[in-house]
This record gives structure tokens, sequence and C-alpha cells, in this order.
């Protein structure tokens, strides 16, 4: 049995597709837990790009089974849009695709409500794929789920409740009410072309990992964006930490060998909220260009900071991290001094931990180490790094206590120090 799980340790965007698509190599199922649309993972691979905010990254190894576990959410829509798009590459993406009949499905309705609450004060920045909206209505016991769309009869019902639950929010925000037919319509079509796929991932993912498979969870999103331990209210609305793979699946904790977080060498954030580490001018400027730090979804410049070792300790707790996938070693290089934030001085002293939820009064303390001017992109072992960079990545593993079990030094496949291969050796 090889159950491992690949999760975001800073707040999104770490490099999750490329690391996952690594490991594929030696997996059999990809199963993406938790998230939607919000999600968008690169691959790069013979120098072509591939966005993927749906399906699971493993989906260009022409052999692995890629799942979309009952934790995610899922518009129909764009789900059938990226199948084509993979389609249209040569691929046949159907043949090994499987979706919860029980994911919840984002309509058109939710899409309105998150982008009228984006054009109000109360924004977060919000991808504005309707993914918050999506998991109130799963809270609230009113949720569209895929298997609905067996039935038009029956899916016509559940949309009329949600859209009046809905309508006096639409209307406070200056909305227009869509009709009940018009947001089925919508959505019908991609839901019956995805009839086919649909299956028990609980139940599947469980005889796999019993027959001895190799599973890869894949998270989305990031530690600090979870919504019980991310930096509240600017989160995500899911469990995107290590533990939602279990709950987003339908698996027990004792089927998880083996967590890998993902960091990058230093901090992104895209959308509002608390960013101690924050970077504005030149430096910042440069990281965001050389880092290509533009939403993979959105296309929004990402914020750009140092890494945040008191943050990372916390994503190792949080996640029970057994390594540290470190991405975009590369992106530092020309920088003449590289900071490391190792503490955060309180109102009440300093601490190493992270507080997630008093940043606002809380000055990050660093530590500086002399920049490299060396390409490190083809560097394939530690010791081809320069001294300065080995000496950086070293701080950061003994300071967070937990091993590396990758380097990334580029977006390409290659371009990769692997370390140790939690897949392979569990
Ligand atoms: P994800 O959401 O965690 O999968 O990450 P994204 O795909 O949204 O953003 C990560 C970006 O960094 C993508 O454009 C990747 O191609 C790129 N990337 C990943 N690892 C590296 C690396 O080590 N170096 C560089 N320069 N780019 C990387
Ligand atoms: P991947 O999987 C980075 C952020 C949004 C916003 C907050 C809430 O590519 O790492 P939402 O649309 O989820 O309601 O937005 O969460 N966010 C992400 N930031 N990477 C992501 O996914 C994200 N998914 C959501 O920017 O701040
Ligand atoms: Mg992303």
């Amino acid at each position: 049995m090889a159950g491992v799980i690949i999760v975001g340790a800073q707040w999104g965007d770490e490099g999750k597709g490329k690391v996952v698509d690594i490991y594929t190599d030696e997996a059999d199922y990809i199963v993406r837990y938790a998230g939607g649309p919000n999600a968008g993972h690169t691959l790069v691979v013979d120098g072509q790009k591939c966005v993927v905010r749906l399906v699971p990254s493993g989906i260009l190894r022409r052999d692995a089974i890629c799942v979309l576990g009952q934790g995610t959410v899922v518009d129909p829509k764009v789900l059938v849009g990226e199948l084509e798009t993979l389609e249209a590459k040569g691929l046949a993406p159907r043949e090994r695709m499987r979706v919860a009949e029980r994911a919840h499905v984002i309509l058109s309705y939710h899409i309105l409500v998150d982008g009228l609450r984006e054009a109000t004060a109360s924004a977060i920045g919000t991808t504005k794929r309707g993914v918050g909206p999506c998991y109130e209505d799963k809270a609230a016991r009113r949720g569209i789920r895929l298997r609905d769309f067996r039935s038009r009869a029956d899916l016509t019902a559940r949309v009329a409740k949600a859209i009046e639950a809905w309508s006096p929010v639409i209307v406070a925000l200056g909305g227009q009410v869509p009709s009940v037919e018009a947001v089925v319509d919508d959505a019908w079509a991609a839901g019956q072309s995805l009839l086919p796929l649909l299956a028990d991932t609980a139940a599947l993912t469980e005889v796999a990992l019993r027959d001895r498979k190799r599973v890869l969870f894949e998270g989305a999103q990031g530690t600090l964006l979870d919504v019980d331990h991310g930096t509240y209210p600017f989160v995500t609305s899911s469990s995107a930490i290590a533990g939602g793979a279990c709950t987003g699946v339908g698996i027990g904790p004792s089927r998880i060998d083996s967590v890998v977080g993902l960091a990058k060498a230093y901090c992104t954030r895209v959308g509002g909220g608390p960013f101690p580490t924050e970077l504005e001018g030149p430096v910042a400027d440069r990281i965001r260009t050389v880092g290509a730090e533009f939403g993979s979804v959105t296309g929004r410049p990402r914020r750009v900071g140092w890494v945040d070792l008191p943050a990372l300790r916390y994503a190792v707790r949080l996640n029970g991290l057994d390594s540290i996938a470190l991405t975009k070693l590369d992106v530092l290089a020309g920088l003449e001094t590289i900071r490391a934030c190792v503490a955060y001085d309180t109102p009440e002293g300093r601490t190493r931990d992270f507080p997630a939820d008093d940043l606002a009064s809380c000055t990050p303390v660093y530590a500086d180490f002399p920049g490299f001017s060396q390409d490190v992109s083809n560097a394939r072992a530690l010791s081809e790094l320069p001294k300065e960079a080995l000496d950086f990545v070293r701080f950061v593993e003994i300071e967070v206590g937990c091993p590396l079990s990758i380097v990334s030094v580029g977006p390409g496949r290659d371009q990769t120090i692997v370390l140790s291969h939690p897949l392979r050796d569990a």
C-alpha cells in the first residue's frame, strides 16, 4: 500500500502541478480531494505548458487513473472544456477519469453570487469561480451533486430550491435572479457528458490502496488558505490541508504513508489577506517577473515576499509533513541578499510560531543570506548548487525541522533535484 499526499504548505501555487506530474511516473492513481476550478496547476513538458484546474495533474502520463473525490466541487462546463482541450492534444482523458458521483456541482448562480460579492467592499479577492457559494450550499444541505444529473426533473426541483434560497442574496447584491430553466439548460449538456465518468470514488480508492496500487493525493490551494487553519476569513472554503484528503476522498487516516509539503523558496499570495513578509519595489518586481508570478486561473499578479519559516513550521505541524519539496530556488538567482523570516515579534514577545489570527500585530524577524549569481536551473544534485544557495536551502531545512525530498530549479519536469521519492520508497 502506498498513499502519498502532496499538499501546499503556503498560500497555494507552490508548484503542486509540477511535483505531482513528476511523481506520477511512479503512481497508479492521482486523486484530487478538495477545491475546484479555483485551482490552477501548471505542467511543463518538453517546453509545452498545460494548466489544469479540475483534472488531476497526472493526466499527461498515459496510464495513471485520475480521480476527482467528493470533497471537490465540480463545474461541469469547466471540466468538459478541460477534457476537450486534452483530447485536442491527442490524449484520451475520459478513459482514465473517474469523478465522484457525490461531488457537489458549481452552477451559474454560484458564479454570479461570487462575482457580485467580489464587487462589494467585503471582497476578499476570490477567483470568482463560484467555489465559495457552492461549498455554502453543501453545508446548508441544499447542494446539487453530479449524481443529480441522472434525472432532469429531480435536478430542476433541486435547483428551484437553491435559487429560492439565493434569490434575496442576489437581489440585495443588485443582481438579476436567473430562471430555474436557464440554470439547468446552461449545465445540462456538460452534466450529461460526465455521467459515464461517475463512480463511487471512495470505494474505488480504498480498493486501489488494498490492491497495493500507488495512490497520490493531489492537494489544491494551500495550508494557509484552509478554511479551518488558514488566515481566516481570507481563505478558501474547503479543507486544503492533508487531513482533507481523508474526509474529501473518504478513506481512513491509516491509509496514508507519507505527506509531502510544497513550498516555494520565497512566498506568494494571490487575493487579499495578511502577508507579513510581503515585498514591494524592485526586488518584488524582479521575483514576480523571473518567477512568472501571475495567477494561472485569473492572470492576477501574485503578491510576493520572503519565505516565512514560522508559517512553514505551522504547515509541518498541521499536515504532519514527512518531507518538503522546495520549489523555485532558481528564481532567487541574481538577488544580492536573500531573506528568511525566522520568527515574529508580537506584543507578547518573540515567537517562532505562526500567529495565524494575529498577524496584523506581528513583525517578522529576518535572517539575511548572501545571494548567488549563477543560474541553478541545470543543477541535478545539491552538490551542483553554489555554496550560497546550498547554505540557504540547508538553513530552511534545519529551521523548519523537516527533511527536503525535492529541490526544484525550474518549471520543467527534468529541472528537479530529487533527494527521496515517497512513492518509490513507500
Ligand atoms: P500549483 O497551483 O501549486 O500547481 O502551482 P501553479 O502551477 O499555479 O504555479 C507554479 C508556477 O511555477 C507554474 O508556472 C510552474 O510552471 C512554475 N514552477 C514550478 N516549479 C518551478 C521551479 O522550480 N522554478 C520555476 N522557475 N518555476 C517553477
Ligand atoms: P492552487 O491549487 C492560490 C485563493 C484566492 C482567494 C481565496 C478564496 O492553484 O494553489 P476562492 O475562489 O477559493 O473562494 O478564493 O483563495 N485561492 C488560491 N490562491 N492558489 C490557488 O489554488 C487558490 N485557490 C483559491 O485567490 O484569496
Ligand atoms: Mg496554482
